[in-house]
């Protein structure tokens, strides 16, 4: 797996080990990355990515090693890392019967936000994500592409410092795929650190190119 980054670390990961069972996932993985940019992290099916992600979102505790995020050690802290991350798995994580507004309203309330607050924070979202006329849809009835956006939406519910995107770009048709680039740099633009896999080497080794 190669990791590339465009001056503080907001992320430090050093010689993390993860096995499951017989099959080692992560062989001593170090890299790091600079806060406010993008860290395209590259590799085949299999190579680990959503498991690291997993390790630096404080989902799965690595066998040994060290993860950082923004100075807050994952495995020490892992509540104190939760405040500062957003997360957008490889699949979407939308409930398919709610609207787009509903999900990013209740994601906002889960956040504590007032009623008041996550209503507009929903409709800025939709908004930002060019979701705004579908926001009154059933999830059910999204595209792809559609689904992808609204997913990394909610996980932008609460400002994180740092975001991890699983794979943001797999599955996208071309324009989705630019749509999606443009988000990523208007959040980069905003300050937030950004690591996020990819199979796509472009996408890994310049994503500023992209722009
Ligand atoms: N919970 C688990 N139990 C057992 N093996 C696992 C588990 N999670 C991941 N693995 C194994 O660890 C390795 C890395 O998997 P991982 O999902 O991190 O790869 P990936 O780079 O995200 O792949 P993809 O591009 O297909 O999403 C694989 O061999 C996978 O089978
Ligand atoms: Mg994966």
């Amino acid at each position: 797996m190669v990791a590339s980054s465009g001056t503080t670390a907001a992320i430090v990961v050093d010689d993390v080990v993860m096995k499951f069972g017989k099959t080692v996932a992560l062989d001593g993985l170090s890299f790091s990355g600079d806060e406010g940019k993008v860290l395209g992290v590259l590799g085949p099916n299999g190579a680990g990515k959503t498991t690291a992600v997993r390790i630096l979102s404080t989902l799965l505790r690595s066998n040994s090693g060290r993860a950082l995020v923004c100075g807050v050690d994952v495995a020490r802290d892992p509540y104190g890392v939760r405040q500062l991350i957003g997360l957008t798995g490889q699949y979407a994580a939308v409930d398919e019967f709610l609207t787009g507004w509903e999900n990013l309203e209740m994601v906002a309330r889960l956040f504590r936000l007032s009623r008041k607050q996550a209503k507009a924070r929903a409709d800025e979202l939709l908004e930002q994500f060019d979701l705004a006329e579908a926001g009154s849809r059933p999830v059910k009835t999204y595209s792809g592409g559609m689904r992808r956006r609204l997913d990394i939406a909610a996980s932008l519910v609460a400002k994180p410092r740092v975001m991890f995107l699983d794979e943001p770009t797999t599955g996208l048709d071309p324009r989705s795929r630019v749509g999606m680039w443009s988000v990523i740099k208007e959040l980069v633009q905003q300050g937030t650190t950004m690591l996020l896999t990819t199979q796509y080497l472009d996408e890994a080794v310049s994503p500023t190119a992209l722009w």
